[in-house]
């Protein structure tokens, strides 16, 4: 087998990273992204991607996990709700995606001037070159955004 073969057979580097729905996760997930990409040789889009990250892994706790990252036993006791981060290289882009066990969609909103919350999937817009999301046959849904690879 020659390298060109070799090369083609590479698949395309992707993640998928499981995170109790806590708010103490985020972080982790903001480090994981950065990570990942210093490790596929793309840090000019760690920024970025940590920004994006953050506000859909944000938005997938708030809709479905604790609001505390240290809650009563009691709300422990129905078992602790997931989302997962994913990232994949496709088509020359760095897709960030994010899954939650709530079918309801983001939708993204007109922040007043004197709103305080509201802007994240605005920032989502503004940074990606496309966000979206998916609901999964298997239940909840994917908010994704996808980041060009190539640096402007
Ligand atoms: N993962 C999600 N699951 C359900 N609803 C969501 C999700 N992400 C965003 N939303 C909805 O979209 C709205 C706008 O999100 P966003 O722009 O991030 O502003 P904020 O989080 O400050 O409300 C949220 O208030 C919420 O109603
Ligand atoms: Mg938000």
């Amino acid at each position: 087998m020659n390298t060109r073969s070799v090369r083609a057979a590479e698949p395309s580097p992707g993640s998928r990273l499981a995170l109790a729905a806590l708010p103490g996760s985020v972080r982790t997930a903001r480090r994981h992204v950065r990570e990942l990409l210093r490790r596929w040789a793309l840090p000019h889009l760690a920024d970025t991607a940590e920004l994006v990250v953050s506000e859909l892994s944000t938005n997938a706790v708030r809709a479905t996990g604790l609001a505390t990252d240290s809650p009563d036993y009691g709300e422990l006791s129905g078992g602790l709700p997931a989302i997962c981060v994913g990232l994949h290289l496709a088509g020359g882009y760095a897709v960030i995606e994010v899954w939650d066990a709530s079918d309801r969609p983001p939708h993204r909103t007109d922040a007043g001037l004197d709103d305080e919350g509201g802007r994240g999937l605005l920032l989502v817009e503004t940074c990606a070159a496309q966000w979206g999301y998916r609901p999964q046959v298997t239940g909840g849904k994917v908010v994704w955004a996808k980041l060009s690879v190539t640096p402007c």
